[in-house]
């Protein structure tokens, strides 16, 4: 839809991508309610992005919100109605990085909850409202992990597949009615989203990353253009689509991908009866895994 048709509900408002693309959204002319969990941020990222308005910018406004708390949802979902939402987009997330076997339960579980289950919630809360605009669209910001599954991001890229495996599903089920659901995939993007250890994986591995603003523009591009499905940057979009289709042709291409994962503390010691057929870890001469 046209930006300034457009009365959005963005989650993840006060994070890198978040805080460019609320800016983006507004200069654009669409009105955003923030979303986040600090009241102090929010209000002072609509202070900030209202200073630089200029004429034709959309309306702003801001609502606490923790996406892992029940209660906290329905209000936002109350406060996402009176608000007259249009277009949910859903950019909130958490990261997770390193070997499987270093990964407690309650970690997967977060990661889960807010990458997937929270995006699942609210959008279903929202429906009915959805339903009733003339034209509305939901936006997931997924990632090309949920396309691509790399060696070290193993819960993470499980949150993303499965968000796209939902967005591509809904946008089928809901084909015919006026609601548009819709995926955008970055590749890594420079926020504080990734730890050093991860942005040392990317130096070893060649994996570039993209400021925020590319993101935004990508996401501004998805309100406008309604795409089904959108992925930033090359090789990444290349890869997304060889490993669509047949993914098992990658598998010898992440060595370097693995061996840039910090290994679990135990690599290296000699197979107990708790190691599985398949997920040993084998070691070379140098102690590199292969
Ligand atoms: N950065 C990357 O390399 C990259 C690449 C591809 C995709 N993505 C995706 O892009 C999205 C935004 O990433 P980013 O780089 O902007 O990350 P970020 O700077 O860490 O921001 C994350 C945002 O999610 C919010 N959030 C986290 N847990 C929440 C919860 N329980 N309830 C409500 N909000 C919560 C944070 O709110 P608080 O401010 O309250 O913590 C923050 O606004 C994520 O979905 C991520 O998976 C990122």
């Amino acid at each position: 839809m046209k930006p300034s048709e457009a009365r959005i509900v963005l989650t993840g408002a006060t994070g890198g991508i978040g805080r460019e693309t609320a800016a983006a959204f507004i200069a654009a002319g669409s009105s955003v309610l923030l979303v986040g969990r600090s009241a102090a941020q929010l209000s002072a990222l609509s202070r900030s992005i209202q200073s630089t308005a200029v004429g034709g910018a959309g309306r702003i406004a801001w609502q606490v919100a923790d996406l892992g708390d029940a209660t906290q949802m329905d209000e936002l979902v109350g406060v996402a109605a009176e608000w007259r939402c249009n277009v949910l987009v859903h950019a909130a997330g958490v990261p997770c990085f390193g070997a499987f076997e270093t990964a407690d339960a309650e970690t997967m579980r977060r990661v889960i909850d807010i990458n997937l289950l929270a995006p699942m919630r609210l959008t279903q809360a929202l429906l009915p409202h959805l339903r009733a605009q003339v034209r509305a669209q939901v936006i997931c910001l997924g990632s090309a992990l949920g396309r691509i599954g790399l060696p070290g991001f193993s819960i993470y890229s499980a949150s993303k597949f499965g968000l796209r495996g939902f967005t591509e599903a809904l946008r089928r089920e809901l084909a015919g009615s006026g609601v548009r659901i819709q995926y955008v995939g970055p590749r890594s993007t420079r926020t504080s989203f990734n730890s050093a250890a991860v942005e040392a994986y990317n130096a070893s591995t060649g994996t570039a990353m993209d400021s925020p603003n590319r993101v935004a523009q990508a996401l501004l591009r998805s309100l406008h253009d309604e795409t089904a499905e959108r992925f930033i940057g090359f090789p990444e979009r290349l890869a997304v689509r060889i490993n669509g289709a047949v993914p098992t042709l990658l598998d010898g291409s992440f060595d370097k991908h693995r061996r840039s994962v910090p290994p679990p503390p135990t690599q290296g010691t000699l197979p107990t009866e708790r190691d599985q057929p398949g997920i040993r870890p084998s070691i070379n001469s140098s102690g590199a895994t292969r």
